[in-house]
């Protein structure tokens, strides 16, 4: 194995490899793509909201394998959250539900959170009573 793998962990490199919920949703609710001032690389999510809970989220990233890694493992964790539930998640707990990022590749983590919450914001902006009830979230 090169020097490059064994900077990750294995379940990084499964959902580098193999990762989960790539693409896009038909008839989006919300869609939030941002990008990394340091590196170029883009992420985007999307998300299916029924009944104020995420059903379905996938993500399209042009980057690194963190990256990918961080939008797969993101995808997963926030399937069958709330709206509010998932306004405060945080980078922590992908870089936490993967085992642990190198330092360098903390932001790669912070992109899949920033890609939730503007596709939050953007489900928020199409459905004001969201916003109403939770305006302090986004
Ligand atoms: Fe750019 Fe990972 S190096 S997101």
């Amino acid at each position: 194995m090169s020097e490059t793998y064994t900077l990750y962990n294995q379940t990084v490199m499964d959902h580098f490899q193999n990762p989960r919920n790539m693409g896009d949703i038909k008839d989006a609710d919300g869609i939030g793509e941002v990008g990394a001032a340091a590196c170029g690389d883009i992420m985007k999510i999307s998300l299916k909201i029924k009944n104020g809970r995420i059903e379905d989220a996938r993500f399209k990233t042009f980057g690194c394998g963190s990256a990918i890694a961080s939008s797969s493992m993101a995808t997963e964790l926030i399937k069958g959250r709330t709206i509010e539930e998932a306004m405060s998640f945080s980078n922590q707990e992908v870089v936490d539900a993967l085992g642990g990022l190198p330092p360098v590749k903390i932001h790669c983590s912070v992109l899949a959170e920033e890609a939730l919450k503007a596709a939050l914001e953007d489900y928020v902006k199409k459905h004001p009573e969201v916003a109403a009830k939770a305006p302090a979230a986004v």
